[in-house]
């Protein structure tokens, strides 16, 4: 396996990673909540599937504001989700089926109910009201205008100190002060205590904005940004043989270039949203929608696989927790979504870089419509009331929320045709989408032309050929409005991935085709030789060079 300079080996390179958003997974104990004991329940599928990590979402102790991205203690599990001892579990029956397990680390921000904060907003001597970021102000005048992403002013009034604290998210997630040396210290202190227990990796969350400035509006991409990156990597990661992958919505290809550095000094790799943000109207926010611009969508991905080549390491994903089903919104969720999400994996693995699965997707799982009243993330309520008062219709907002709400990637994973689909015996947090009679796991598990199949076919052939990992990328028939089409090529094999993006049959003139390859893997069963490219269509084949 490939060292990096740091002389750890890259596993992560040829791994495949799958994210667990634990309170929507599998609940043991019937409170209607997802948690640890589920998961280690479910492992063997997730083995059967293939992956190598699991990336869980938080797991802290959490007055879950944000689902558990407001951590009140790093160091303990919330009961919701089981114990530290159930941690520990999980981490030895993963490792017994060759799965790491790669934490969330939310360092941006804490949860006001830390004890850090609480001490910090008791008086501006207290040891540790520096290690949140305070302004000085008069109520009802804050510093000045910034909005937190949840809605709202980034500044909350503390009678108790006479200023403010800056919050880039809730007004439950006060920011972390990251020029604090002891901060920093603690943090580090923290991240090696995990992996001292055994964890694989960690996922950072909003990473690139730990650096903020807030006077100068700065919330991400700080000048500190990566001098504190390095720090970070340098007193924990890098003793370690880890995966690291940092959440950069303003990630730039010169800044992952830099994140990701082959020397090791950064991070693994980042999550980069450009291929993301595509389908919303430029300038505005991701519930004012556009159509998707599919040339765009290959230019972007074409540049990020052109530029990282040799020279850093991209991340591979279409869904998370924080964004819809990827087959309701570049697929087709209705006549053809088992071909459609067949074909956006295929598109999308055969890719230089990590790939990772979110829970879900690789059953072609879609997004939901249901009324306000059962939408349960912040995110989504505080639009909804936010653009009330602003005048929008009704109407209008739903058609957002149901195109782009979080909780579309958040209702309960589909394990069987069972009631709420297996996830629970109890009452789920968030209702069960109601076709999992149709899409389910134990459905798909069986049946040979599933999505399910699918993506395990995927993962077992980037395990077997390594022109999936150093393969060099280059696009094809870059103008065509239906086709996505690219090569991979090392020193002895090619790739070629062709996907027809649409619900109509179109004819491809790749030239690089010919009768030598051989057909890996597609999404219709009787392929033949013609490029004629049925709805949907994807092929993968390989050739001898
Ligand atoms: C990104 C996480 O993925 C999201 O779920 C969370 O709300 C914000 N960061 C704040 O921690």
């Amino acid at each position: 396996m490939e060292m990096n300079r740091a002389g750890n080996c890259q596993w992560w390179k040829n791994a495949v990673i799958y994210e667990i958003y634990p309170r929507s997974f599998a609940d043991s104990n019937h409170d209607g909540i997802g948690d640890l004991q589920g998961i280690i329940s479910k492992l063997d599928y997730l083995e059967n599937l293939g992956i190598d990590a699991i990336w869980l979402c938080p797991v802290c102790k959490s007055p879950q504001d944000d689902n558990g991205y407001d951590i009140s203690d790093y160091q303990d599990i919330d009961p919701m989700f089981g114990t530290l001892k159930d941690m520990e579990e999980l981490i030895q029956e993963a490792e017994k089926r060759h799965i790491k397990i790669i934490m969330d680390l939310v360092l941006n921000h804490s949860s006001d109910e830390h004890y850090w904060f609480q001490e910090a907003r008791k008086s501006r001597d207290n040891p540790y009201h520096d290690y949140y970021v305070w302004r000085d102000g008069a109520e009802g005048i804050p510093p000045n205008d910034m909005r937190a992403a949840f809605g709202g002013s980034a500044w909350e009034w503390v009678p108790e100190v006479k200023q403010y604290y800056f919050h880039q998210f809730s007004v439950k997630q006060p920011d972390l002060n990251w020029e604090n040396p002891r901060l920093r210290q603690e943090i580090y202190h923290m991240i090696n205590w995990w992996i001292s227990k055994g964890v694989g990796g960690f996922r950072l969350d909003v990473i690139d904005q730990i650096a903020k400035e807030p006077d100068k509006k700065i919330t991400n991409n700080g000048p500190r940004l990566h001098e504190f990156i390095r720090e970070l990597s340098r007193e924990t990661f890098r003793k370690a043989d880890l995966v690291t992958v940092g959440e950069a919505w303003g990630a730039t290809i010169d800044l992952a270039k830099l994140y990701s550095n082959p020397d090791g000094s950064e991070l693994s790799m980042v999550f980069q949203f450009e291929h993301i943000c595509l389908d919303q109207i430029e300038g505005k926010e991701k519930w004012d929608l556009a159509p998707l611009p599919f040339l765009k969508l290959k230019e972007v991905f074409g540049r990020w696989q052109r530029e990282l080549y040799e020279k850093g390491w991209n991340s591979l994903f279409w869904n998370n927790h924080d964004l819809p089903r990827i087959v309701s919104r570049w697929g087709n969720d209705g006549r053809y979504r088992v071909e459609s999400a067949k074909m956006l994996a295929i598109l999308l693995h055969g890719m230089q870089g990590t790939p990772y699965i979110y829970q879900g997707e690789e059953l072609g799982m879609t997004n939901v419509q249901y009324g306000i009243e059962e939408y349960r993330d912040i995110e989504t309520l505080n639009l909804y009331k936010e653009r009330l008062e602003a005048g929008y219709t009704k109407e209008d907002i739903m058609h957002s929320i149901y195109a782009k709400s979080r909780d579309n990637a958040r209702t309960p994973m589909q394990w069987n045709d069972r009631e709420n689909a297996g996830f629970t015996e109890g009452k789920p947090w968030l209702r069960v989408n109601p076709n999992y009679r149709e899409i389910n796991a134990a459905k798909q598990t069986e049946d040979e032309d599933s999505v399910f199949r699918c993506y395990q076919e995927l993962i077992r052939l980037r395990k077997k050929y390594p022109v999936f990992i150093e393969g060099r990328f280059q696009m094809l028939l870059e103008t065509d409005e239906n086709i996505f089409a690219y090569t991979r090529t090392d020193a002895r094999t090619q790739l070629i991935v062709i996907c027809n993006f649409y619900d109509k049959t179109v004819s491809c003139q790749a030239g690089c085709f010919d009768h030598s390859a051989r057909l890996l893997i597609g999404n219709y069963k009787d392929t033949g030789q013609t490029m004629l490219l049925r709805p949907y269509e994807a092929r993968m084949y390989l050739k001898e060079r």
